[in-house]
C-alpha cells in the first residue's frame, strides 16, 4: 500500500476505507445500529488497512470488533476517529479525557493512530482545552497523530496561535462538484495533509470524462477520479458496501495518469 509521510514523520496510506454508514440498518448514516459489519471485514480481507471512523458514526464499537476479530496484527491498520464539536464532548479537560478514553475502550486498542476534531469548534476556550487535552495525549502515546476536519484557513490560524503540536490532517470535502483546491494549496503550503471525505461525489458528466480517461488506462470512471486526488497527495477515504467497488478502489493505485490527463481533471 502506497503510503505518505505527515509532518510528525509517521506514515498514513493514501488510500483507506470510510464507515459512516456500516453496522446500520440499510446502510443509512441515521440507521439503527444492526451489528453487520461484514463491508468492513471484505474491506480488510481485501488489504484496506487505514479505516476512518468517528464517534458521530455511533459505530466505533463495532469497527473496533471488526479490526480485532481479524487476528490482524494492530500496528498494520492506522486506525482515524474524531470527536464532535459538540458541548458534551468538549466541556471542559475532563470530558474531552473521557471522550478519548471511551474512543480507546471502543476501538479495543491502547492507542489511536489520528484522531480528529470532527468539525469548528468555534469557542476559543473549548478549541483550546480540546486541542490541549490531545496534545496530553500524545504525550502519553495514547494517540500518534492529531489532526483536525472541516477546519477553514481562518480556523487553522485560531489553532496555530496556541497549539504546541501542529495538526497533520485537515480531513475535508473534495470531489468534482467541490475540489476546494484553493483551501488545499494552502493546506500544502503549511505542511498540512488533506484528505479527502465524500471523493466519489460526481455527476453523470463528470463520470463521462473521468470514464474516457480511463479507457487509455483499462480504468474505471472512479479508479482515475482517485488515483487523481492521491497523485496529486491527497488521502482518499472511499466508503462502499460493494466487495468489487472496494477492491476497484484499492486498485486506482497501481496506474499513473499522464500530465495532460491530470490537467484535463483539474479542469472539471
Ligand atoms: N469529516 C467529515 O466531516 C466527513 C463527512 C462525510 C464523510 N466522512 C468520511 O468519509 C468517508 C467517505 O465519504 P462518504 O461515505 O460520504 O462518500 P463516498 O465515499 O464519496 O461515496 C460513497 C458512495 O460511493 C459509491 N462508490 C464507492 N466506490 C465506488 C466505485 N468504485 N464505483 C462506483 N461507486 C462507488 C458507494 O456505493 P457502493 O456502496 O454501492 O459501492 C457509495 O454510494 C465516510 O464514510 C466517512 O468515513 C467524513
Amino acid at each position: 500500500m502506497e503510503k505518505v509521510r505527515l509532518n510528525n514523520g509517521l506514515s498514513i496510506p493514501y488510500l483507506g476505507t470510510g464507515t459512516n454508514t456500516y453496522g446500520k440498518e440499510n446502510n443509512d448514516y441515521n440507521g439503527e445500529l444492526n451489528g453487520d459489519f461484514s463491508a468492513l471485514e471484505s474491506a480488510i480481507n481485501l488489504g484496506y488497512r487505514l479505516i476512518d471512523t468517528a464517534i458521530s458514526y455511533r459505530n466505533e464499537a463495532g469497527v473496533g470488533k471488526t479490526i480485532k476479530d481479524s487476528g490482524i496484527p494492530r500496528e498494520e491498520f492506522f486506525i482515524t476517529t474524531k470527536i464532535p464539536a459538540d458541548d458534551q464532548y468538549i466541556k471542559n479537560k475532563d470530558a474531552v479525557r473521557r471522550t478519548l478514553d471511551q474512543s480507546l475502550e471502543n476501538l479495543q486498542t491502547d492507542y489511536i493512530d489520528l484522531y480528529l476534531i470532527h468539525k469548528p469548534i468555534e469557542d476559543e476556550e473549548k478549541l483550546r482545552l480540546t486541542w490541549e487535552v490531545l496534545e496530553e495525549y500524545v504525550g502519553k502515546d495514547k494517540i500518534k497523530t492529531i489532526g483536525v476536519s472541516n477546519f477553514s484557513i481562518d480556523d487553522l490560524n485560531r489553532l496555530d496561535s496556541f497549539a504546541t503540536v501542529k495538526p497533520a490532517v485537515n480531513q475535508i470535502k473534495s470531489n468534482p462538484t467541490e475540489w476546494n483546491n484553493e483551501w488545499i494549496k494552502y493546506m500544502f503550503k503549511e505542511d498540512i495533509r488533506p484528505q479527502a471525505w465524500g471523493p466519489m461525489k460526481t455527476t453523470e458528466a463528470h463520470r463521462e470524462v473521468l470514464g474516457n480517461i480511463g479507457t487509455a488506462y483499462n480504468k474505471t470512471w472512479g479508479q482515475v477520479l482517485l488515483r487523481y486526488q492521491t497523485q496529486r497527495g491527497v488521502i482518499v477515504i472511499p466508503k462502499s458496501h460493494n466487495p468489487e467497488n472496494q477492491k476497484a478502489n484499492l486498485e486506482s493505485l497501481d496506474f499513473t495518469l499522464s500530465d495532460e490527463d491530470m490537467s484535463q481533471i483539474d479542469l472539471l
